[in-house]
């Protein structure tokens, strides 16, 4: 059980101090966006290698940008341990997964809400990760969409069957009050903005949202 809180609701005019102030995360979730694939602009490229100088936690890039075939790349060699990409914006999804793990990165698959996962099944091999986006991207402090759950429990059941290790990470609205519905329908690997950065200690709010995970936790 893995918490990755995500920066997005961060102060971002002290990034480095807002990373610091939360050491029990399991990595750091980087939320790139572009105004093309979502209706939000956050940081590119500068900013992770900055955040890779500053801190040795594992960085989780999480790419909302219309050309991932074209940018993802720069994102590994900067030294981020995982590059997410989302399956509507990858022109070639098999050939970047593939082009992502030879340069020594994890490789994640994102599902937006409405985008069914069976389509995917194939090429699940291909890749370390898949994030079912569980709100539409491009803003913290959406609500979680229950309408996801059964989705997380066919990635599951398709990760169990493959024998793989397959992490399997939800994203958006996840908090104390939903985080249990998603470990119990399989999900191992937990986004939290807003939950983590506006609780008044974000570090325990990171053990607490574990804490519930692993109870919650029949898979
Ligand atoms: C939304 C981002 C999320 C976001 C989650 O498009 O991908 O990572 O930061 O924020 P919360 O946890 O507040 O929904
Ligand atoms: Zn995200």
């Amino acid at each position: 059980m893995r918490i990755t809180p995500s920066i997005l609701n961060a102060d971002f005019a002290r990034l480095g101090d807002e990373i610091a102030r939360i050491p029990s995360a399991d990595a750091i979730h980087v939320d790139v966006m572009d105004y093309h694939f979502v209706p939000n602009m956050t940081f590119g490229l500068p900013m992770v290698e900055a955040l890779r100088a500053a801190t040795t936690t594992m960085l989780d890039i999480h790419l909302m940008i219309a050309e991932p075939d074209r940018w993802a790349l720069s994102y590994a060699e900067a030294g981020a341990e995982s590059v997410t990409f989302h399956a509507e914006a990858a022109k070639a999804p098999v050939r970047l997964a593939r082009e992502l793990r030879a340069k020594g990165a994890r490789a994640g698959l994102a599902l937006n809400p409405g985008t069914a996962i069976d389509h995917y099944a194939g090429m699940l091999g291909e890749v370390d990760m898949i994030l079912l986006m569980t709100v539409e991207p491009g803003f913290g402090g959406q609500s979680f969409l229950d309408l996801v759950l059964p989705k997380i429990r066919a990635a599951r059941q398709f990760v169990s069957e493959s024998g793989l290790d397959i992490w399997i990470q939800v994203d958006g609205g996840v908090s104390a009050a939903t985080i249990e519905r998603c470990a119990d329908a399989g999900a191992d690997t937990f986004v939290a903005g807003s939950a983590v950065y506006r609780a008044d200690d974000p570090d325990a709010m990171v053990n607490r949202l574990r804490d519930l995970a692993v109870a919650a936790c029949h898979h």
